[in-house]
């Protein structure tokens, strides 16, 4: 199958990125990202929330792919947003990333009261050439419903947590109606159903293990997974996705293995970060 897809605006995105949310030492990204890359990853998910940004800016410069062949997310966090300082949180995004440009630029939380304002703020940014494509994190129906009243752009992208037991059906629905691009974070529900009895019977029938069973199942369906890890092991095995299909039986046998499972934090819980 095809490993990428056009968003909205007719950027191409891969469907497989390395999500790098937990690597934070130099070192461990730039093993991290030289496995990615030998492995056929070109998307990196990053946030200045996870502190990594020079971490990424520096193994990607050291990857030996040319910028251009590289797709870079990063997203905008909570406080910047309160503060109304977006266009001061990209352009640091940018300098940690030693970048001119990012590919994808995110609201990384829908935060009450400062979205709508930090929507059209990014979108703004879209007319500098320095983002490729805007979108958004975690945003529900109600939230993406009042983008649609204040604007006339459509998010490329919604990210938000999604894997086997989490399948958010009428959220992927109204993506997929209104021309929004599912990303999934956490696709393995951070090793959630790597033990599941289901995962397992399958990994045996289709030669693979339950981690590429679950990201099969999901890039299938055309949804963009973006799996965290630091080791080269497992980079490598959950890039090997592409050359096998799960039969529709067991496609409709993983849609049955859902229970609302939410494994990734509600940022409005957790302290404040000064990003
Ligand atoms: N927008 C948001 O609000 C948001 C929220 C959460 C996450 N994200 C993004 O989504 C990415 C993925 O989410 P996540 O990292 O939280 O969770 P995840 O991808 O569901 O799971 C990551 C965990 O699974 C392990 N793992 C990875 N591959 C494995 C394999 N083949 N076999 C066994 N274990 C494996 C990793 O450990 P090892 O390091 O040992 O491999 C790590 O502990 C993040 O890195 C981040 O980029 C975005």
């Amino acid at each position: 199958m095809k490993d990428t897809v056009f968003l909205n605006n007719d950027i191409e995105m891969p469907l497989l990125g390395l999500g790098t949310y937990r690597i934070s030492g130099e070192n461990e990204m730039a093993k991290a990202i030289s496995a990615a890359v030998d492995s056929g990853y070109r998307l990196i998910d990053t946030a200045s929330s996870y502190k990594n940004e020079e971490a990424v800016g520096r193994a990607i410069a050291r990857s030996g792919v040319p910028r251009s062949g590289l797709f870079i997310t990063t997203k905008l966090w909570n406080t910047a947003q309160r503060l109304n300082d977006i266009t001061g949180a990209f352009q640091r995004s940018l300098e940690r990333l030693h970048t001119d440009y990012v590919d994808l630029y995110m609201i990384q939380w829908p935060v009450p009261g400062c979205y709508l304002n930090s929507w059209l703020e990014i979108c703004s940014l879209l007319e500098t050439g320095r983002v490729r494509a805007v979108g958004v994190c975690n945003f529900e129906v109600r939230h993406l419903e009042e983008l649609k009243s204040i604007s006339g752009i459509v998010p490329a992208v919604n990210q938000f947590e999604y894997h086997p037991l989490w399948n958010r059906k009428e959220l992927v629905e109204y993506c997929r109606m209104n021309g929004i691009q599912v990303q999934a974070s956490a696709p393995l529900a951070r090793g959630g159903y790597l033990d599941h009895d289901v995962f397992c019977v399958m990994g045996t029938k289709y030669a693979c293990s339950p981690a590429q069973i679950g990201l099969r199942w999901a890039v299938q369906k055309g949804i963009s997974v973006i799996p965290g890890s630091s080791d080269p092991r497992h980079i490598r095995a959950n890039s090997d996705i592409f050359n096998f299909s799960i039969d529709p039986e067991d496609m409709e046998l993983l849609e049955k293995v859902n229970e609302n499972y939410r494994c990734t934090d509600i940022p409005e819980d957790l302290q404040d970060i000064p990003f």
